[in-house]
């Protein structure tokens, strides 16, 4: 079992990863909880494949359980579908003493986080992640929220939960395209803060070796987010870090509605095209990019900027809520495994995110 503890000023927590976790889920909870009433919120996909096992297991161990359950993907971080949990745990007769679990990947951890923060001000909560983008980084860090209409996660706050119970055996039945964008945000680890990590996956040459070190993998990602994290909890210095590739990756999924790209796919692009840019300035060690695109090739992901309209995505940057004023905050590699902020006027963005006349058409 790997331990990682966060700690935080007003909060600590510890995350435990290991294979099989999850066959003895109860027992663990039972050592960090004492009341009985659970509320368990999770999706249909993990639903169907894990429901009847957890409830099992925590039904064995005493718990009353009310399992609520959500349609699957991002349409369901919605204001509408966090009324209806609202409801659904009054109904159940939740107080500030009982606990709610997120069972899921990001759009379970983010939403259950959002309405256990919010709801009695505040319900202690469980997260047990299940896809790889959920264990490597949204149960992480306290970043919970809800989409509006006019963007994403754009109603949220810090929350942090009282545990994170990480069993990668479950990433096992992840379709492939939701592994390979979970594997985006692990290369980006990589690149921004590890360099030995960036380096041992580039050498993992099939799936079933990527998951013969898919528990110590995660276990360098989670402690990368509780070093950023310690340092930085509420994200306006190095916590930015974390948001390598995601300026233009953003502006790729907005620009194409969230429904062509993945948030890890449009990432990976981001990574990619920001480290050429910036190789060309001078600024990042020549052969970067080419490395960044080697393993983005490797893990499925594609390295091609689409054709879009620039003044949009100059405009759809500009709206990103990380920004203040009139400054961007770009993430830049110096090399693989060294990253820095660099501020510039949003005027000036330009140079970082255009096409060249060289860059290959999709
Ligand atoms: N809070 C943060 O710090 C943070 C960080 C990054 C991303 N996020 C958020 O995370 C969300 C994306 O998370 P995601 O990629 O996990 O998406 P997701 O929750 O939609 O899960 C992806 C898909 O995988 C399925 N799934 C999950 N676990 C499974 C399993 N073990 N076996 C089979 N299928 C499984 C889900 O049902 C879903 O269809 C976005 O809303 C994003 O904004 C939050």
């Amino acid at each position: 079992m790997y331990e990682i503890d966060i700690n935080l000023p007003q909060k600590s927590y510890p995350i435990m990863i290991k294979n099989g976790l999850m066959d003895h889920m109860g027992e663990e909870i039972k050592k960090i909880y004492k009341h009985k009433k659970i509320a368990l919120i999770t999706d249909k996909n993990v639903e169907k494949l894990y429901g009847k096992k957890i409830i099992a297991d925590l039904g064995k161990n005493g718990f009353e359980i009310k399992m609520i359950v959500i349609n699957p993907g991002e349409q369901s971080k919605s204001l509408d579908v966090l009324a209806n949990i609202y409801d659904e745990l009054l109904n159940f007769g939740i107080t500030r003493g009982d606990l709610v679990i997120a069972f899921g990947g990001g759009v379970v951890g983010d939403l259950t986080g959002f309405a256990t923060a919010t709801l009695l001000r505040g319900i202690p909560f469980i997260q047990i992640p299940t896809s790889l983008l959920a264990q490597i980084d949204s149960s992480v860090g306290g970043k919970v929220a809800v989409n509006l209409p006019k963007g994403k996660n754009l109603v949220g706050n810090f929350y942090h939960p009282k545990a994170v119970f990480i069993d990668p055996e479950l990433l096992k039945t992840l379709d492939k395209r939701f592994l390979h964008d979970g594997m985006a945000e692990v290369i980006k680890y990589g690149c921004i803060k590890d360099k030995d990590l960036f380096y041992r996956l580039l050498k993992l040459n099939s799936e079933e070796e990527l998951f013969d070190h898919i528990e110590e993998i995660i276990y360098q990602c989670c402690k990368i987010k509780k070093e950023v994290v310690e340092k930085d909890e509420l994200d306006t210095g190095e916590r930015m870090l974390l948001n390598f590739g995601h300026t233009l990756g953003h502006a790729i999924e907005k620009y194409f509605n969230y429904e062509w790209y993945t948030h890890g796919e449009a990432v990976a692009i981001g990574m990619y095209h920001i480290t050429k840019k910036s190789e060309v300035m001078g600024i990042t060690k020549r052969g970067t990019a080419d490395l960044i695109k080697e393993i983005l090739k490797k893990y499925g992901l594609s390295y091609i900027l689409p054709k879009m309209d620039q003044r949009k995505n100059i405009e759809t940057i500009g709206l990103d809520k990380k920004n203040k004023g009139k400054d961007i905050n770009l993430i830049l590699l110096k090399e693989i495994g060294e990253s820095f902020i660099k501020q510039m006027d949003r005027e000036n963005i330009d140079a970082y995110i255009g096409r060249e006349n060289d860059d290959e058409e999709c």
